[in-house]
């Protein structure tokens, strides 16, 4: 067994607020960790903001603020989300700090002595108006590919090809919509091609003397990208940007995904300073006493994987002993949606339900592999109800509060027809601290579970509440039994609900806290007990139809995506260019009445409508509303077109026009419409 354990979960983007699926991976670090430490072991949780790159740049600049002060905002909001959410965690630091900036520069330099750096000249869109280069997710346009509008500059969402922006057709600026231009500057690279043969030894399978451990379809992939050749890594990045300077290149900066794993070691850094612990011991450990294990999201392999493992050993760090994948959060077995009200945030469900029940429901689903995890709202709250009130809360009611109340709070000896039910008992407590050590919290669950029925079903058998009268001995006894179990149920659970199993240790006076050892032993006969603790309240659909409703409106503080910022971070539209009269009076508006409405296949975001425009006849349109409009709700709607719009040839057909709407994003689209004595052909003025 290793003497110390660290263990991270990937560092949240300052730039937006917690959501249940960062919780997915978070509250699984925080069951891994507390399960370890449960099983005795020496094991810290190092943890981070990740506060720099382009979009917290970006916003900081849009709320008129500087970015450290944005980055603090979030920093409290997320610490108040992890505590409320019980996630333990040993320190919560940020990248932004001047123990990371020093690692930062340690590596690259040791980089620059391996002679692993090169710079050369980039070219890459620039956007005049915003002064700024733009990173891939910054500009917008038409997929060269299948033609689907308002694409990313790297992939298109509709057909899943990848490209260069400078493929897009038409591509803008996605934060002012202006036309960029293709500009020059010198970037700094590493050659990630010189550490080929050492990522390949430290990533190989276990059996070959690898010791970078991970799943093993993820080392597949991994060893896969290196077979298909590793290229230079551009880690430089242009102002304006939040970020550390490059040593040697003023006005040049880190990429984001060059400091936030560096997160990591400085976090560590900062809690050995308070802590009195050696820091070299983590991150300088050269007797391979330490294992450290790294929980990341599917997205974020090939920066732990690859250029992480090289990054340490460039600065001759310590290497994770695991990286631990997990796969995406989907909700009602859909990509969690802001129009469905399924994205939803960590303190939005606060509101409405307590945290217990989420903990338990993801640790019920984790398993350790990288297969999506759906939050089924209703599944939720059956599964919670049933499990956690019905079964594990039940128990302790029948037991413990039975004994309480009507047997002077006493215990007996265990009756001796429950031997075998107490060795089944152990097995599974004892088995605990393996299932969380695999990530399978599933499995550990499901264990508890099986103890609670186990014990609920003898208990109905036995009928204490009907012995009492005659045999108040035996009523103890079994319920005695009961309390056993309920002992063992908050043990296994203890990792996934820290708190139940506190509030069991308060009703049961157990002498020490519960852990997966002295679970397994009985409280003596003749232990008083103390007074009976609500466990668990059943949740109801009514409280999740409510955090559906509450998250159709807490869009503006979500985000917190990546250079790769989704539409939905940058809410502020700037006010375009401005035009003269003359350029308004060339636009002609007209009433349209919408005739018919049908899908486009291979667009999804479009429909075809047929409009009649009164005396000017009729006309095709193409317009993207399809992710915010059925086709049969338009029949009859009266829009308004710009009629004297150039047609526009797509690959689905031509466009003759287009029509109003208005909307933060192509889900969101609410058409403008005009009212009951508009005639189609009207002008609109
Ligand atoms: N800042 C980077 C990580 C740097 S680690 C040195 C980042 N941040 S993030 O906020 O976008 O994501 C943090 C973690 O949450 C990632 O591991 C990511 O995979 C995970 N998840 C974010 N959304 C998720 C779901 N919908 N479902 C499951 N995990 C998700 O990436
Ligand atoms: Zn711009």
């Amino acid at each position: 067994m290793p003497r110390r354990v660290l263990v991270t979960s990937a560092l949240p983007y300052a730039n937006g607020s917690i959501h249940l699926g960062h919780l997915l991976e978070f509250l699984q670090t925080d069951v891994y960790v507390r399960a370890r430490r449960l099983a005795g072991e020496d094991v810290v949780f190092m943890w981070a903001d990740d506060a720099h790159g382009t979009p917290i740049q970006v916003r900081a600049q849009q709320e008129g603020i500087a970015p450290e002060e944005l980055v603090a905002r979030a920093y409290d909001e997320h610490v108040r989300d992890f505590r409320d959410f019980q996630i333990g965690y040993d320190v919560f630091h940020t990248t932004h700090a001047p123990e990371v900036e020093r690692h930062v520069r340690a590596i690259y330099r040791a980089m620059e002595a391996r002679g692993d750096i090169e710079t050369r000249s980039v070219q890459q869109f620039y956007c005049d108006r915003d002064a700024m280069f733009l990173p891939d997710r910054f500009v917008r346009g038409t997929c060269p590919k299948c033609g689907a509008a308002d694409q990313y500059g790297d992939a298109c969402e509709d057909c899943g090809t990848t490209y260069a922006p400078t493929d897009l057709v038409e591509a803008a600026c996605a934060l002012c919509g202006a036309k960029p231009r293709i500009a020059t500057s010198e970037h700094v690279f590493v050659k990630l091609g010189n550490y080929e043969a050492f990522l390949r030894k430290a990533l190989a399978p276990p059996d070959e003397g690898g010791v970078v451990q991970m799943q093993d379809a993820v080392r597949n992939y991994v060893l896969g990208w290196i077979e298909g050749g590793l290229r230079d890594w551009d880690i430089s990045r242009d102002p304006p940007y939040f970020g550390f300077e490059i040593p040697g290149h003023p006005g040049k900066f880190f990429y984001v995904w060059f400091d936030a794993p560096v997160g990591y070691i400085g976090a560590t850094e900062k809690w050995c300073a308070e802590h009195g612990r050696d820091f070299a011991r983590y991150w300088k450990d050269t007797t391979g006493e330490t294992e450290i294990v790294h929980v990341i999201g599917k997205d974020i392999v090939y920066f732990h994987c690859l250029f992480w493992p090289a990054m340490l050993h460039a600065g001759g760090y310590t290497l994770p002993r695991k990286i631990q994948v997990h796969g995406w959060l989907t909700v009602n077995g859909e990509k969690m949606s802001k129009s469905r009200g399924t994205f939803i945030l960590a303190r939005t469900y606060l509101e409405h339900l307590p945290p217990d029940a989420l903990r338990y429901y993801f640790a019920a689903k984790t398993t350790g592999g990288q297969d999506d995890i759906d939050l089924h709202l209703e599944d939720f709250v059956l599964r919670v109800n049933a499990d956690l009130v019905k079964k594990a809360a039940n128990l302790a009611s029948r037991s413990v509060k039975f004994v309480e109340s009507r047997l002077g709070g006493t215990l007996a000896a265990l009756p001796r027809d429950t031997a075998d039910l107490v060795v089944r008992a152990r097995e599974r407590l004892a088995q605990a601290p393996d299932h969380y050590r695999r990530f399978d919290s599933a499995r550990a669950v499901r264990s508890a579970m099986e103890v609670a029925e186990d014990f609920n079903l003898y208990i109905t058998q036995q009928a204490p509440w009907k012995t009492i009268q005659r045999d108040p001995e035996h009523a103890r006894a079994v319920c005695s039994a009961g309390v056993y179990a309920t002992q063992v149920v908050a043990a296994i659970l203890k990792p996934v609900i820290p708190a139940w199993a506190e509030k069991v240790e308060r009703m049961l006076r157990l002498p020490e806290p519960l852990d997966f050892s002295n679970a397994a032993t009985p409280l003596e006969a003749g232990h008083r007990i103390g007074a009976y603790e609500v466990l668990a309240a059943p949740i109801s659909s009514a409280a999740v139809a409510a955090v559906v409703e509450a998250s159709k409106d807490s869009l503006s503080s979500a985000g917190g995506e990546s250079e790769g910022a989704g539409s939905e971070a940058y809410e502020v539209e700037p006010l375009a260019e401005t035009i003269d009269i003359d350029a308004f009076g060339k636009v002609d508006l007209r009433v349209a009445r919408v005739v018919r409405a049908e899908r486009v296949e291979g667009a999804s975001k479009l429909l075809r409508l047929f409009l009649d425009v009164g005396p000017l006849g009729t006309r095709t349109v193409l317009s993207g509303i399809a992710k915010s409009y059925a086709p049969e709700a338009l029949e009859g709607r009266k829009v308004v077109l710009v009629a004297n719009l150039a047609p526009r040839t797509m690959r689905f057909g031509t466009s003759e026009g287009m029509i109003l709407a208005v909307g933060p994003d192509a889900k969101r689209l609410t058409l403008v419409e005009v009212g009951e004595k508009a005639r189609p052909g009207d002008r609109v003025t």
